[in-house]
Parts: structure tokens; C-alpha cells; sequence
């Protein structure tokens, strides 16, 4: 057991101790250590002024991701590396490729917003010139009311060509960077106690299941792209908190053969190219989840557990056929992931039990699969609808069908009346439409901010027609549901 979190701000090691466990980094980066060039703009995770650069060990080399200090919690910081704005310039004063960028760009006018937006180039530049077209994703997490964005685009791609500064000091400290962070991964679960609240952080699975086992109440922490909400918009406080990111156990993906074990706590950005690479449609819609910082930090257990009827993850791997994993103490027990939703916000989980993994079947030959996410903004929005569609089809013949919706019910849920409308026909225009016919019994959805319950209703109907036009085998339907064009921005996937 070890009382006190070990990290590197830049390169200055750092030791924690006595600290109030939800004690956010944006606050302790400003208010302690006055790095004020790390702004607060929202504090939840939407506007990426709070962007820096937290950075780990991974096999020899640092791998740096985007987030937002405003929902991290500091004591998740054990083991890794910090960069704010604050670091890039050299010692010298020259400046980051990115910064000169921006500077010859012209991609700032009040600033705000620059140094979130930096810290998310410096990311995509450690990545390397391939990474130059992933701009827009990286930069989607970052808000300016200023430029127009166009200026920072060109920083964007310009960063690649400036040579970078000589004294690229963490390009060329990256080496004795990695052995310091190495040095600090002791294996030791770290408890820390202040404000009333306990922050407990096992390295190892069976000591974490261990806990949540002794300790039903707490709060299991993992990305805390929810959680960290809680604090700092609900400014809940927590009690104990068993924090899941350090167990590395669950931080993998492993090829099982016939399907992928997922485990709870692999980022959304960690399973993108896994689950795309099996379900390309999955992974866009992944890609589409909040900002690259979200996405950096979320991951998908927490997307599962935390039970929200419009998670996109949950109708994405239910119509893949994903089976969960449960674990509680030493025993687990798996169940399909449809049954885990019991009602709004109330899940299949037993007291002390957590989210252990997800098993992914790998798609069988035949299998259509389809997601779309149907949100108001393509970038960082929430779902008014998801659908993702699994459909068996075999001489023309739908011999299998998953239809699953979020945004449409309390829980993410298949539509079985829909299913049944297509299993054993023609896999056809009259069957879809008595499937979408189906939909409607299926569901009744609700009226919010997002859509109207005919909204909801109209595109649900229409994403399964949609599915059939782009993969029915009697090419395109002449006539587009509902009088005109697919309504709302439906982005596939
Ligand atoms: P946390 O916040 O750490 O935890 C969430 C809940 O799950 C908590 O109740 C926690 O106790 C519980 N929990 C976590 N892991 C486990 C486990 N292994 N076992 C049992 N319980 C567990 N979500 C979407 O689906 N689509 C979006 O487009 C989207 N956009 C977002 C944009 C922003 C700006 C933000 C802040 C969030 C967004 N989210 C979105 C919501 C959020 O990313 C997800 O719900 C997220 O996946 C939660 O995962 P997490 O790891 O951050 O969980
Ligand atoms: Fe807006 Fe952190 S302050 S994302
Ligand atoms: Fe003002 Fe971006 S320069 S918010």
C-alpha cells in the first residue's frame, strides 16, 4: 500500500500525499502550482480549453494522449508524465513546431482557446506527419469562438513541416523520461484520504476485485468522463473511490479466436481500430463519441455500466451479438449484454460486482452490420438516436436479425417485434417495411432537447430502410422514406 501519488510535471517528479481524492488536475495546475495557461472554460469536458498532455510508458516509449484537467482526478496521474503549455517552449525560448505554427498562422486572436488547442497539436505531432489528416478528429475536442478554425487548420498541417526545434527537450528527454516512469510502477495499491473522501488505485485485478467485493458502496472510477461530472457540475462529493485505470489487466484487448475480449478499461481511442477493424461501421461510430480528449479518457465499461439509454457503445456490440463479463470477488459470470439493462438506470449488477469485460464475437460470413448515429452536431454530440443493425442473411434469406436502438427507451434495447418482422423473409423491400412498421410498436419514445418522440420514431424507421439501401441486393430503392431525403444530420455511423 502506498499514500501518495507519484507523477512528473514536465519534468519536475512530483509526490502527493494528504489531498482531496476528486481534487481536479485543472484545479491543482492552477491553483497550486499557478500554470495558469491551462484554462477553464465549461469543467465538463466540452470545450477542450483545459486541454494537456498526459503521457505513459507504453512498450519503451511515451505515448502522450489529449485530456481534459477539468474532469481528470488528480491521484489518477500515478505513473504518468503532465505536459501543460507551460513545457513546450525550450529551454532556449524556442518555440514547439506546433506553437511556431500557430504563430505563422495566425490561428489565435483572444487566446483563450490556444493553449487547449497546442496541447491537442502537440499530441497529433507526436504521432508523426501520417497523423497530419487526423486533424479534424483531434482538434473536434477543442472550441474557439474566434478564428473560424481555418487558421488553426493550416497551424495544423504546417506543424509537420517545420523542422522540429533542435531543442525538442521532450522528443530528446523521452528515453530517461520513460525509465523515471517505469521506476514508479511499483505494483502498490495507492490509498489516499482527504475531504472526507478514501481514493483507493490497485495495479493489480484480483486486489481490485477485492475491493469493490469489500466495498459495494464506493465508486468504481474509470474514465471519469461521468463521473468526474458528478464533481464538478453536481459538486457531489464521492466517498470511497476505487479507481480502475491502473490495472493493466483490464487495459487490454485480446484476440480470443472466435470473438475479442475488450477489457472494461480500454479507452474508447485504445478499441477504435480494434472494433473498426472487425466492424468498420463501429469503429466510425466510436470515432464519433465527444472529443478526441473524451475519447482519450472514456472507456468502454464505463460506457456500458453507467447504464445511460443513449451510450452508443452498448446498441453497437448488442447487435454484434456481445456477450459482458461480471465479476465479483473470484466468480464471474457473463450474460448477454442486452440483458444487462434492466431498466432506466438500474442494471443487472450485483452489489460488489463490476464490469470485467466485453467478448466481441468477430462477424460471421453473411452477417450485414450497420450503426448510425443521428446527433444534432456530427462532432461531439450526444445521440438523439443510435442504431446499429446485425442482420444474418443467407440465399437472400434473413435467417438472423439484432435491430438495437439507444435514444429510443429508457435502456439501450433490441427491437424485437422489427426482428421478427424480417427473420425467414426475403431480405427485401416489403419485409423492411414491415419491419419499420414493427419499429413503431417496438417503441415509445420520448420528446427531450435532442428530438421529438416522432423524430425519434420517423428516423428509427428510416435507419433500417436506410441499412436495406445500402445493402439490400435489389440495388437501390427508387423512393426515400417519408417524402423526401433521410431527415436530420444522419451521418453514417
Ligand atoms: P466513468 O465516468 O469513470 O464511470 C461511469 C459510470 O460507470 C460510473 O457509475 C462508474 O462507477 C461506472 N463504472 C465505470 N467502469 C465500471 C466497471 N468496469 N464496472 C462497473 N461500473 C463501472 N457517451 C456516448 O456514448 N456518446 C457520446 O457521444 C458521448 N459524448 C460525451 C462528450 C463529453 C464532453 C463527455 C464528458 C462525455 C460524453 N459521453 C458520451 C459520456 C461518457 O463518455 C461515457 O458515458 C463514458 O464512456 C463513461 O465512461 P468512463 O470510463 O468515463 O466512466
Ligand atoms: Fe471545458 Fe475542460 S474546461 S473541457
Ligand atoms: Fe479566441 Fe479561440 S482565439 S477562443
Amino acid at each position: 500500500m502506498r499514500n501518495e501519488v507519484r507523477f512528473l510535471l514536465g519534468d519536475e517528479p512530483v509526490t502527493i500525499g494528504a489531498v482531496n481524492p476528486t481534487t481536479t488536475l485543472l484545479d491543482w495546475l492552477r491553483e497550486e502550482r499557478r500554470r495558469t495557461g491551462t484554462k477553464e472554460g465549461c469543467a465538463e469536458g466540452d470545450c477542450g480549453a483545459c486541454t494537456v498532455a498526459v503521457g505513459r510508458p507504453v512498450e519503451g516509449r511515451m505515448r502522450y494522449d489529449a485530456v481534459n484537467a477539468c474532469i481528470r482526478f488528480l491521484p489518477t496521474l500515478d505513473g504518468c508524465q503532465v505536459l501543460t503549455v507551460e513545457d513546450l517552449k525550450a529551454r532556449d525560448g524556442g518555440l514547439h513546431a506546433c506553437q511556431e505554427a500557430m504563430v505563422e498562422c495566425h490561428g489565435s486572436q483572444c487566446g483563450f482557446c490556444t493553449p487547449g488547442i497546442v496541447m491537442s497539436l502537440f499530441t497529433l505531432h507526436r504521432e508523426g506527419e501520417a497523423a497530419a489528416r487526423r486533424a479534424d478528429d483531434a482538434l473536434a475536442g477543442n472550441l474557439c469562438r474566434c478564428t473560424g478554425y481555418r487558421p488553426i487548420a493550416a497551424a495544423a498541417a504546417r506543424m509537420f513541416e517545420i523542422a522540429p526545434a533542435a531543442a525538442d527537450h521532450i522528443a530528446s528527454a523521452e528515453a530517461q523520461t520513460v525509465a523515471v516512469l517505469e521506476a514508479m510502477r511499483d505494483g502498490e495499491t495507492v490509498e489516499l484520504a482527504g475531504g472526507g473522501q478514501r481514493f483507493l488505485s490497485p495495479a493489480d485485478l484480483d486486489e481490485f476485485a477485492g475491493l469493490v467485493a469489500r466495498h459495494p458502496e464506493a465508486c468504481i472510477l474509470s474514465g471519469g468522463t461521468d463521473v468526474g461530472l458528478w464533481v464538478t457540475k453536481q459538486l457531489r462529493t464521492l466517498g470511497t473511490v476505487i479507481h480502475i485505470g491502473r490495472v493493466e489487466a483490464l487495459r487490454r484487448i485480446e484476440d480470443a479466436g472466435s470473438h475479442l475480449r475488450i477489457g472494461a478499461a480500454v479507452t474508447y481511442t485504445e478499441a477504435q481500430a480494434a472494433l473498426g477493424a472487425l466492424y468498420p461501421d463501429m469503429g466510425e461510430l466510436v470515432r464519433r463519441i465527444g472529443g478526441q480528449q473524451v475519447r482519450n479518457m472514456g472507456t468502454i465499461g464505463g460506457n456500458i455500466a453507467n447504464g445511460s439509454p443513449i451510450g452508443d457503445t452498448p446498441p453497437a456490440l448488442i447487435a454484434a451479438g456481445a456477450t459482458l463479463v461480471l465479476r465479483k470477488g473470484a466468480e464471474r459470470r457473463t450474460l448477454p449484454l442486452e440483458d444487462f439493462f434492466l431498466d432506466y438506470r438500474r442494471q443487472d449488477r450485483q452489489p460488489g460486482e463490476f464490469v470485467e469485460a466485453v467478448l466481441l464475437p468477430k462477424p460471421a460470413p453473411g452477417l450485414i452490420y450497420r450503426a448510425y448515429k443521428v446527433s444534432k452536431r456530427f462532432d461531439q454530440d450526444i445521440s438523439a438516436v443510435c442504431a446499429a443493425f446485425g442482420i444474418m442473411v443467407e440465399d437472400g434469406v434473413v435467417m438472423a436479425a439484432r435491430l438495437a436502438y439507444g435514444g429510443m427507451a429508457g435502456v439501450p434495447k433490441r427491437a424485437v417485434l422489427a426482428e421478427a418482422a424480417l427473420i425467414g423473409q426475403p431480405w427485401g423491400e416489403a419485409a423492411v417495411r414491415a419491419a419499420m412498421d414493427a419499429v413503431a410498436r417496438d417503441f415509445a419514445p420520448l420528446t427531450d432537447m435532442r428530438a421529438t418522440a416522432g423524430y425519434r420514431a420517423r428516423v428509427a424507421a428510416n435507419l433500417l430502410y436506410r441499412c436495406w439501401l445500402e445493402t439490400g441486393t435489389e440495388g437501390v430503392a427508387t423512393r426515400l422514406v417519408g417524402g423526401g431525403a433521410l431527415s436530420g444530420e444522419v451521418a453514417h455511423a
